[in-house]
């Protein structure tokens, strides 16, 4: 894993969205799996000013997946997945709904969703780079804890600690889904590159349990242990509570130009 303690999610969002591009330079038909959540959101703004400075590269042949959604929601809510993404990054990129793939939360569609939606990953050729966000409780995507490290796409119960989290964009805690559908852990371990955003105080104990703790389904975020390409990128907070942060940021700062992230 890298891990590059950086000053600011400023910093956080400029690097994460320069990951980003290069991948879309080197393959034009890049599959971008895509977060939600407060985390990435200044990456997708940095992303969105570079393209209409004319700065990014083209998203013509872009196809982006989704982590996760809710189940429940009507149709179109302001606040599911597939509505959020597309206000807050793929529109603004001229990424057409079509190009855009989530499970699908409908009543008709749930039972199979998680198959459907694994089939749909494989036959795109799989993520090139996957934007995550870590929960305080290490939660990765909607795998919670206790969920297998081998898991696939499925239906999931929030914690009740995640929807009072999450309540903040809707008018109440009771107007949180109990419900999910999210990639499994062990769908995520398919994507070829994980790029981990955690910004802030409340991500440091997660984020040092997850990198430098024991490899436990009580602790979700440390399957990335198991992952041959990570790049974490932490603010000060969020990398407060890591033991090994001075020889991360070593690491970084004597890195060749040529590896690259
Ligand atoms: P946040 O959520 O980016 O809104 O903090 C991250 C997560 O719960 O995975």
């Amino acid at each position: 894993m890298e891990i590059v303690p950086l000053e600011s999610a400023e910093q956080v969002a400029v690097l994460a969205a320069d990951v980003i591009e290069t991948v879309v330079r080197r393959r034009p038909g890049a599959v971008l799996g895509l977060a939600t959540g407060s985390t990435p959101l200044p990456t997708y703004r940095e992303l969105v000013r570079r393209h209409e400075a004319g700065l990014a590269p083209s998203y013509d042949g872009v196809r982006c997946f989704t982590l996760d959604e809710y189940v429940g929601l009507p149709a179109g809510h302001p606040e599911s997945y597939r509505a959020t993404i597309a206000r807050e990054l793929t529109d603004a990129l001229g990424i057409g709904a079509d190009r855009v793939h989530g499970p699908d939360p409908t009543p008709d569609g749930l039972p199979m969703a998680g198959e459907r939606y694994e089939a749909a990953l494989e036959a795109a050729g799989g993520v090139d780079v996957q934007v995550l966000g870590i929960g305080g409780d290490a939660h990765l995507a909607f795998n919670e804890p206790g969920s297998s490290l081998g898991s696939r796409t499925r239906m999931k119960t929030l914690t009740e600690q995640t929807r009072r989290d999450n309540a903040r964009f809707f008018d109440s805690v009771d107007d949180v889904p109990r419900h999910v559908l999210t990639q499994g852990l062990g769908t995520i371990l398919r994507a070829r590159h994980l790029l981990l955003l955690a910004t802030g105080p409340g991500k440091a104990a997660a984020l040092a349990a997850a990198v430098e703790g024991p490899l436990t389904a009580s602790c979700p975020a440390s399957v990335l242990q198991l992952h041959p390409h990570v790049t974490v990128l932490a603010d000060a907070s969020a990398a407060g509570a890591l033991a090994r942060r001075a020889h991360y940021r070593e690491v970084y700062d004597a890195k060749p130009e040529w590896q690259g992230l």
